[in-house]
């Protein structure tokens, strides 16, 4: 296709899905989903990309990567592009219209988008990954389901996940999973009587859950570490300068525990990061 036929497919799916709101992906030299320039989430893929590559240690063309809620299929597509063996799952239908379009015009075969709620994550259902991006997506989910989310992320992911996501800054309200106490606030998806076309209208938002409940960075930690991840680290650079303050880039690494031999004593500390104890992070 040349770019005078994408521009045109461009905009019969702008006409028929509405614009693109946050993935602004190159298909041509200059015809671009969004905009030619600066326009949506370039700046967080710059960090995403460069995370994973540095993490990875090795060609991301050697990769399976997960990429959950794949909105629009900008880190989709960028992985697949660098030769990634890639699936997207987005659980709105509009969303995925758009990422497919992508996928075509830049012949994309590595990359499978499937039309999925995330909370049916399984090893069963989707297989085993080296890297799962859960972009903008945990705190979407309500109590008990981003528990189960988490463990399931856990379970297919072989190397590393890698969570951008809003933490709450109050420690208002607990949740209790597995026995365990976790810390956070409750956050309104939607109007508690929305009808089911104006939630699936709200692009961003949570599927069907009138509400989702954000963890504490302190809490969040311990469902990654009861989830069975085995280290966290937090990604500053690249930077965001638009980032808000409540809102984090973290790496849950999967690795093997390791028992100490120098120190063996402090292998029987507790592993769990303590709440402020003023309710604040
Ligand atoms: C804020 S956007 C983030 C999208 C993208 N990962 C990113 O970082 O740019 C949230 C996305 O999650 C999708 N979503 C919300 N709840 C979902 C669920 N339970 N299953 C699948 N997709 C969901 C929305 O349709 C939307 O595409």
């Amino acid at each position: 296709m040349n770019a005078a036929a994408i521009e045109q497919r461009r905009r019969e799916i702008v006409a028929r899905f509405g614009p693109w709101t946050a993935h602004n992906i190159r298909l041509a030299d200059e015809v671009y989903t969004m905009a030619p320039g600066i326009a949506g989430d370039e700046v967080k893929l710059r960090r995403i990309l460069q995370s994973v590559a540095d993490l990875a240690a090795q060609p991301l063309a050697g990769l399976r990567v997960l990429d959950l809620a794949c909105l629009e299929g900008l880190y989709a597509v960028e992985f697949a592009r660098h030769g990634a063996r890639v699936v997207g799952v987005e659980g709105r239908a509009v969303n995925l219209a758009k990422a497919s379009f992508a996928k075509e015009v830049l012949e994309l075969g590595n990359l499978e988008l499937r039309q999925d709620d995330v909370r049916n994550l399984s090893r069963e259902r989707y297989g085993s990954f080296d890297v799962v991006l859960c972009l903008g997506i945990l705190y979407h989910l309500d109590a008990p389901d981003l528990f189960a989310f988490l463990e399931r992320t856990a379970e297919v992911c072989q190397r590393f996940a890698v969570i951008d996501t809003h933490v709450s800054l109050v420690a208002e309200e607990t949740r209790v999973h597995r026995g365990l106490e976790y810390r956070g606030q409750s956050y309104v998806e939607h109007a508690p009587h929305a009808t089911a076309e104006e939630k699936a209208s709200r692009l961003w938002a949570s599927l069907d859950n009138s509400t989702s409940f954000w963890l504490t960075r302190a809490s969040l930690y311990n469902a990654l570490l009861h989830s069975g991840f085995t280290s966290v680290l937090e990604c500053q650079l690249p930077p965001e300068p638009a980032k808000p303050e409540d809102r984090v880039t973290l790496v849950a690494m999967k690795g093997r525990r390791h028992e100490l031999t120098s120190a063996p004593l402090a292998d029987a500390l507790p592993l769990e990061v303590p709440e402020d104890p003023k309710g604040s992070v």
